[in-house]
């Protein structure tokens, strides 16, 4: 069994978790159950954070808080003095209630609103990165009525895609995001913003991907980027200070999965940006990125309580759990693939294979299929590993079944991080029919 973190298993077969019993926490708090161990972010934020440090470049590490999003682990983020990326209202709004530094916060979306972009401007936000020419127009109109500046970059599609261990490039990237960089759009919106009064361009942002092993694809963009970057500074005197090189750092789900070490990114990124600087006799920028997956992904477990069980006579053992696909839809969306334990009996041989169904109602609700476990009882706690990133980000009301709770694990202690959904919750938005016009005899 792999254990991530601070992961450990007592003489009686308990999974601990941040040095707490796993079974207590089942008790206290119930499943399903959102496990975070707050050592491991930690230790992901330094690992990044320090890698810059002792290379002596200027850098934000943004935590791409798509990947999980609450009032508490903005807290966390702010303490590791990570910096924020915001994709919406929702998420903006949410951080600025944690109290999060509004000038180390980052704000992403390929269709922001009016009203967003003038919440951006209220709570005086570090940076906007552009995404379109609607947006360009909209931030002068807004940044001119409030003669207020707002620091932006622009977000360009490379033409390099990467996933997992391969990257592709292409000439045209079709892709709703950004300014393609190879067909004239993105010098168009450099020559919409460059000279504005209240617009401050720091540099360019691209994104390649997500879950990526290997560091090419990284390099390559940075390339591009920094050779659009020459031509801007040889034909318009453009001084870049922010290269944003985006997230999409991969980690471990299973056995098939071979990460790099956080550091192995960022060194590689730096001397790719250091052999451009030199090439093309630029000043250095400062370098950002936006991990997500990477920071909260193995941090996170979620704990449920078996129920059911069926066997299909020579196909297929079930055992069922009291969540599914409305905490974790990554299975039934992307074929993910997730290990897991039983966390009451993790001392014991595993033998068993079972294929791991949810509780809702669609037969694509599986969130293992043919997964090897300890034998399984109703009433056993199943934990599944690496859920922290885009789990209950993710997660619905589908069948008006209540999202599930997050608590916060570290040295022993445990804090309840999100509440867990109640029926009252699920009914509060919803309002009596009036327009009853048929009248019922
Ligand atoms: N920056 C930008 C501009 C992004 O679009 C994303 C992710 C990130 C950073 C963070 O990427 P990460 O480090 O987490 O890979 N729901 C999918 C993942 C969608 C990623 C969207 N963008 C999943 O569950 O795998």
């Amino acid at each position: 069994m792999h254990f991530y973190g601070t992961q450990s298993v007592t003489n009686d077969g308990h999974l601990m978790i941040g040095g707490v019993d796993t079974v207590e926490l089942s008790r206290t708090y119930g499943t399903p159950l959102f496990i975070y161990d707050l050592e491991l972010i930690r230790k992901r934020a330094r690992g990044f954070i320090d890698t810059f440090n002792r290379l002596g470049i200027k850098a934000e590490v943004a935590y791409a808080s798509k990947a999980f999003s609450c009032i508490a682990i903005y807290q966390l983020a702010n303490e590791e003095r990570l910096s924020l990326d915001v994709v919406s209202g929702g998420e903006l709004y949410t951080a600025i209630k944690s109290g999060f530094p509004a000038e180390r916060i980052h704000f992403h979306g390929n269709n922001k609103s009016y009203a967003e972009l003038e919440l951006a401007f209220d709570t005086k936000i570090g940076c906007i990165v552009v995404d379109n020419f609607y947006e360009i127009e909209l931030l002068k109109q807004i940044s001119e009525a409030r003669k207020q500046p707002m620091r932006i970059l622009l977000r360009v599609t490379p033409g390099v895609e990467a996933h997992t261990h391969d990257f592709i490039t292409t000439g045209q990237a079709d892709s709703k995001f950004g300014f393609d960089l190879n067909n004239g759009q993105a010098d168009e919106a450099f020559q919409k913003v460059v000279n504005h009064p209240y617009i401050q361009l720091l540099g360019l942002h691209c994104h390649i991907g997500s879950q990526i092993f290997e560091t090419d694809g990284f390099s390559l963009a940075a390339g591009k980027l920094m050779q659009k970057i020459s031509i801007w500074k040889e034909q318009n005197q453009f001084e870049c200070t922010v290269l944003n090189l985006g997230g999409g750092f991969g980690i471990r789900y299973t056995e098939e999965d071979h990460p790099l070490e956080p550091q192995v990114y960022v060194e590689e990124m730096i001397k790719t940006v250091q052999e451009n600087v030199k090439e093309y006799k630029l000043s250095m920028p400062e370098i950002w990125i936006e991990p997500g997956r990477s920071l909260v992904g193995d941090a996170g477990t979620s704990l449920y309580t078996i129920g059911s069980q069926k066997t299909v006579p020579n196909i297929r053992e079930y055992i069922a759990v009291d969540g599914g696909m409305s905490d974790n839809i990554r299975p039934a969306l992307y074929d993910a693939k997730y290990e897991a334990t039983i966390a009451n009996k993790a001392n014991e041989q595993r033998n068993f294979t079972y294929t791991v169904a949810g509780k809702l109602c669609e037969s694509g609700d599986k969130l293992i299929i043919d997964g090897v476990l300890q034998k399984a009882e109703p009433g056993d706690l199943l934990a599944v590993f690496c859920t922290g990133a885009y789990g209950y980000s993710m997660a619905s009301n589908y069948n008006r079944v209540p999202r599930p709770a997050v608590v916060f694990v570290e040295s022993g202690e445990h804090q309840l991080a999100i509440q867990r959904e109640s029926y009252e919750d699920l009914v509060q938005n919803d309002l009596p029919f009036t327009l009853n016009k048929v009248s019922v005899k």
